[in-house]
This record gives C-alpha cells, sequence and structure tokens, in this order.
C-alpha cells in the first residue's frame, strides 16, 4: 500500500464552464479508520453533471463544497482495512467517497457489490445512481404506455441512454435528442432508439421533432431545459407527462436563461410537469437493483463507459461531461 493518499480538491469557485485549474491535486496521509469505519481503495470515481451545483457555492438541495475540501462524489472500490463486522478486507463496495484514492467511510454507508452479477464499475452506472434515476423518474413519474412516444434530451449519456431503452422495453417509441452525429448513431443503430437527431446541426428543433414524433409527444423526459425543452413542449399531447429531471444547459449560467412562457400550453393539453430527485425513491431502490439488473442479464439494456484513466484525470473527465464529449457514462478508473 503506498503511504499517502492523493485528493482532488476545489481550488477556486468556477464562473461559468469550469476550468482545470478550478481543482487541485494535493497529498495527504491516508486516514486510519475508526471503530465501526472502514478503509477503502477507490478503483472507479463516477464524475456527474450534479456536480457543477456542488461547487457554485449557492445552497441548492446539498451543502455547497467548500475551496479547499475533497471533490464529492461516488466511487466503487475494495475495503483494505475494516473495524466494522460488516464489511471485510477484499470486500467490493460503493459510497460517497470523493475524488481520492482512499477514503474512511462508515461502514453502514457503504453498498457491498457482487463482481459475480456486474462489473463493479456498473455501480456507478446501470446498477446504480443514473440507472436508478432513468428507472424511477421514467417509470414513477412518466409512466409510458405501450405504444406511446417517449422523447428524451441528452440521449446518448448515463441518464438518456437508460431512459431510451426502458421506453422500448414498455413498447413505446423511443426518440432522443443529442449534440454529435455519433451519438444518435450509438442510440439508433446499437441502443435501438426508433430515432434522434443532432441539436446542434439543426436550426429548427420544432421541425426536427415533427418528423421524428409524426403523433405528438406523450412523455418529455428533460435532462437539459433550455431551448430544447421549449420546443418539446410545443408538440406535446394530451395527457403528457414530463419529468425535469436535469436542466444541463443552464448549469454554467450565472443568471437565468430567459425563454419563451409555455406554462398555457400545460392548460390546453392538461399535462402534468414533476421535478423529482432520484433519492425520493431511496426505499425502492433494491426493486430498481433488481429490476435493471435483470435487463441488463437479458441483454434488454445495453450500456457504454466512457473511461479516463488517473485521479489528475478526473476534472478533465468533469468538464467533458459539461462539453458533451461523453457517450454514456463518464467514468474515472484509478491504478
Ligand atoms: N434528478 C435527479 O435525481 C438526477 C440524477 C442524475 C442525473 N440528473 C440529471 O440528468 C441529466 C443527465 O445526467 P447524466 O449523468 O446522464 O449526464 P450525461 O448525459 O452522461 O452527460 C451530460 C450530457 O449533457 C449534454 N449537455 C451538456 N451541455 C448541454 C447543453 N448546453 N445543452 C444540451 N445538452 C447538454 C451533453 O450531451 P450532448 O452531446 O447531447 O449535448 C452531455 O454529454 C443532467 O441534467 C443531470 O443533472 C438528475
Amino acid at each position: 500500500m503506498p503511504e499517502v493518499n492523493r485528493q482532488i480538491v476545489l481550488a477556486s469557485r468556477p464562473v461559468g464552464m469550469p476550468k482545470e485549474s478550478d481543482f487541485r491535486l494535493v497529498v495527504s496521509p491516508i486516514p486510519k479508520p475508526a471503530s465501526g469505519e472502514v478503509l477503502v481503495r477507490a478503483q472507479f470515481l463516477s464524475v456527474d453533471p450534479y456536480m457543477r451545483a456542488r461547487i457554485n457555492g449557492r445552497s441548492g438541495y446539498a451543502r455547497p463544497v467548500q475551496v479547499g475540501e475533497v471533490m464529492v462524489g461516488s466511487a466503487a472500490g475494495e475495503v483494505v482495512e475494516s473495524n466494522d463486522p460488516r464489511l471485510s478486507v477484499g470486500d467490493p463496495i460503493e459510497g460517497d467517497l470523493g475524488w481520492q484514492e482512499y477514503a474512511v467511510a462508515p461502514a453502514k454507508t457503504l453498498r457491498k457489490l457482487d463482481p459475480a452479477v456486474a462489473p463493479i464499475s456498473s455501480s456507478l452506472y446501470v446498477l446504480g445512481m443514473p440507472g436508478l434515476t432513468a428507472y424511477f423518474g421514467l417509470l414513477d413519474i412518466c409512466r409510458p404506455q405501450p405504444g406511446e412516444t417517449v422523447l428524451v434530451s441528452a440521449a446518448a449519456g448515463a441518464v438518456g441512454s437508460l431512459v431510451g431503452q426502458i421506453a422500448k422495453i414498455k413498447r413505446c417509441r423511443a426518440v432522443g435528442i443529442a449534440g454529435t452525429n455519433e451519438k444518435v448513431r450509438f442510440i439508433t443503430r446499437d441502443l435501438g432508439f426508433d430515432g434522434g437527431f443532432n441539436y446542434k446541426e439543426t436550426p429548427d428543433y420544432v421541425a426536427r421533432l415533427k418528423e421524428f414524433c409524426p403523433n405528438g409527444i406523450d412523455v418529455y423526459f428533460d435532462n437539459v431545459g433550455g431551448a430544447i425543452t421549449d420546443a418539446a413542449i410545443q408538440l406535446i399531447n394530451n395527457r403528457a407527462r414530463i419529468a425535469v429531471c436535469g436542466q444541463i444547459s443552464q448549469y454554467n449560467q450565472a443568471e437565468p436563461e430567459m425563454g419563451p412562457r409555455w406554462l398555457g400550453q400545460l392548460i390546453i393539453k392538461q399535462a402534468k410537469v414533476e421535478g423529482f430527485l432520484v433519492h425520493q425513491f431511496a426505499d425502492r431502490y433494491e426493486e430498481g437493483y433488481r429490476q435493471l439488473g435483470a435487463w441488463t442479464r437479458e441483454k434488454r439494456i445495453k450500456y457504454r463507459e466512457d473511461v479516463i484513466e488517473g485521479l489528475e484525470n478526473a476534472p478533465k473527465a468533469f468538464i467533458s461531461i459539461l462539453e458533451g464529449r461523453n457517450i454514456g457514462k463518464q467514468l474515472v478508473k484509478l491504478a
């Protein structure tokens, strides 16, 4: 075991798009677990859009990361020292460990993984938070019915790629919006979406949506907000359901972007818009893991990891998702 821990801390609060210099690598002693705690060596870190909100200094749904603090985030790894009977040395786990190579955590806060079921990296994706977000967000908030059209934005990313596939399992028409032609090929050819388009090459979103959603939109799973969402709302059907999962197009804006006022459309269409946080389904996570695991084993859900190596590259990986360079789930693999 090395003698030191390496960690990525927040160096300064980003203004607009974060820069690598907003983060700093520091070296510190490897912590010792107290009673009830374990020491974990991380093997994969997750970088996620919510982290942008955690570093902007404004209080939202969770405490902001302070300048100088280790960046927050989930990681998968193995227990290397245990002071709790629930976990033994060598056990693979997933938990909120932050951007660091070694972390101490109370054993009761960690999820023990079974590598025979799936590689441990999937605990940060299809069998982890993004998978649960897609599963509960689509099925509970939107309640898609066979034959309906489900539209999802950021469709080639971690959550979006799963939303479209679950929509297909539920016998819906799945349409995705993504930011490159390669992503559109990925969702249509590899994942089985019925259609999709590259919004960065589309001057008129409404016209393109009409082409791919000829019967209108029954369910819109919104990952991005902004102009894409403004266009989608114009095409919703009676009794449409819109799940507001994310608003990534707004995360780097200092002030909210002004847009057209479409709420009247919700009256005319008697539609429902509901925001959600995956954590509100915490008491049903086991159900989500079970079903997502079964669909993955049956190959009804496919997933793709986009892996960058090295703790020092975690800031680059994080910026990569805000810039739309990832396909599937962005992960950082540690040595
Ligand atoms: N409510 C919850 O509990 C919950 C939980 C997890 C995630 N989320 C939200 O779900 C969304 C997707 O998260 P994820 O982890 O699956 O990330 P992801 O989709 O893997 O990565 C983010 C993607 O967003 C797209 N994007 C970036 N900037 C954009 C912009 N200005 N306009 C439109 N699209 C943009 C990019 O794809 P393109 O190339 O297509 O632009 C990028 O690849 C995020 O908004 C996130 O905050 C919410």
